[in-house]
């Protein structure tokens, strides 16, 4: 989700109006995303990065998830949604994080879309922790090195539960990963977009996903694979 600063300064408006307009176009997305069966989707919504910003800044962002989860969290729940955070939980703020958790604990069972908030993400920091994790194992004697497959490391990223992203899109014309789900992306289609987030509305959301759909997958091999 980027663009929300362009979208503000191109209105002569503060960098915060851009993200609170941002939070519409995240209401659009999971509507889009829930309407078209979309099993789950991923924004990216802070990354370990992003703490380099101005404190004031980070601050209006902190308040923006804050907002969002006490306004809309029942919303998602009536809707099936089910909340699920990535990113390192620790620094998260501790104002922020029982709030986080409060969603992931409400919906868990829910079986409609599902919201994966990344939230003080960082792709590189996801690897680091999945050797860690297996790492212990080793030490512990449960696993011999030798044992670790491509199989067994995605099962220790915070992804471990769900499918690797069939679709990518980055908005606001850059044309980078910026450090998102780096293991996962290994196929992932991209859909790069100029409109800036808060301009993402379901036009643009229904354009990438013809776009995806027009995409021939397969995979290293000579075969065509289709996903449902
Ligand atoms: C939103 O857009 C990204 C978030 C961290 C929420 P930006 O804040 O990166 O907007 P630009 O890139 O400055 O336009
Ligand atoms: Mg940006």
């Amino acid at each position: 989700m980027d663009g929300n600063g362009r979208w503000a300064q191109s209105r002569g408006l503060p960098r915060s109006s851009g993200h609170k307009k941002g939070v519409d176009a995240v209401r659009s997305a999971i509507r889009t995303a829930s309407e078209w069966g979309v099993k789950t989707l991923t924004l990216f919504s802070f990354s370990s990065e992003n703490w380099k910003r101005p404190k004031s800044e980070v601050n209006d962002l902190m308040c923006l998830l804050k907002s969002f989860i006490r306004r809309d969290l029942s919303d998602l729940h009536k809707e099936d949604i089910k909340v699920c955070v990535i990113g390192a939980r620790k620094g998260i703020p501790s104002d922020v994080l029982p709030l986080l958790q409060e969603a992931e604990n409400l919906t868990c069972n829910n079986s409609s879309t599902r919201l994966v908030i990344a939230f003080n993400y960082s792709g590189r920091e996801e690897i680091v922790y999945a050797a860690k994790e297996l790492a212990k194992c080793v030490a512990k004697g449960e696993i011999s090195s030798d044992e670790i497959t491509e199989h067994l490391f995605s099962r220790a990223l915070y992804t471990a539960e769900w499918s690797d992203p069939d679709l990518i899109i980055r908005t606001s014309g850059e044309l980078r990963l910026s450090n998102f789900l780096l293991w996962q992306a290994a196929y992932s289609e991209f859909v790069f977009l100029d409109c800036l987030w808060p301009d993402f509305d379901q036009a643009q959301f229904e354009h990438a996903l013809s776009e995806f759909d027009s995409r021939i997958r397969r995979f290293g091999s000579l075969v065509r694979n289709t996903v449902t």
